[in-house]
C-alpha cells in the first residue's frame, strides 16, 4: 500500500468511527415520559427514571399539550430532584437536553442539571419547580417556583 493511499483510507475510517460514535450517543438519548397534569401540578411515575436493566436514568424529559415547552427533571446522586423548564432565560427559545446540562440552539447558552447558568448570553437560571414524592410518583408543582 502506497503511503497516499493508506492516509486516505485511514483518514476514512477514522471518519466512520466519529460518525459511527455519535450516532451511538444519540442513540443513549432522551427518554420521554409521561406526566398527568391536575389542577396544581403534575404526576410522573418515578419508574420513568428505570432502564431495562435496572440502572438508572439521570434525567427525563416531560412534554405535555397543555404546557408551553417541556419539562427537564434530573434525580441527583443523594435520591433529590430538579424540574427545569426548558425555555431558554435570554429569549424564550426551547432548550436541548444532553447529560448533565441543557443548551439553547439559538445563540450557545448553557445551564447546569439545577438551572444555573454556565454559559451567557442567557443572564439568569431557569425556571424551577418544587419536587416532592408522594409513593411511586413525583409530584411537580406547577404554581410556584422552586
Ligand atoms: S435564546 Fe437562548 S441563548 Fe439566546
Amino acid at each position: 500500500m502506497q503511503r497516499r493511499e493508506f492516509i486516505r483510507s485511514s483518514c476514512i475510517a477514522c471518519l466512520g468511527l466519529s460518525v459511527g460514535a455519535s450516532v451511538l450517543a444519540g442513540c443513549t438519548g432522551t427518554r420521554y415520559a409521561h406526566g398527568t397534569l391536575n389542577n396544581n401540578g403534575m404526576l410522573i411515575d418515578i419508574a420513568e427514571f428505570e432502564t431495562r436493566n435496572k440502572g438508572k436514568r439521570p434525567y427525563v424529559v416531560v412534554r405535555h399539550d397543555d404546557l408551553s415547552y417541556p419539562i427537564c427533571i434530573y434525580r441527583h446522586e443523594d435520591d433529590t430532584y430538579t424540574a427545569l423548564l426548558m425555555r431558554c432565560t435570554h429569549q424564550g427559545v426551547e432548550l436541548q437536553v444532553s447529560g448533565d446540562q441543557l443548551t439553547c440552539p439559538a445563540h450557545g447558552s448553557e445551564f447546569d442539571n439545577r438551572g444555573q447558568v454556565m454559559q451567557a448570553p442567557a443572564p439568569e437560571p431557569l425556571r424551577t419547580f418544587p419536587v416532592s414524592v408522594t409513593g411511586t410518583q413525583l409530584f411537580i408543582d406547577l404554581r410556584k417556583q422552586a
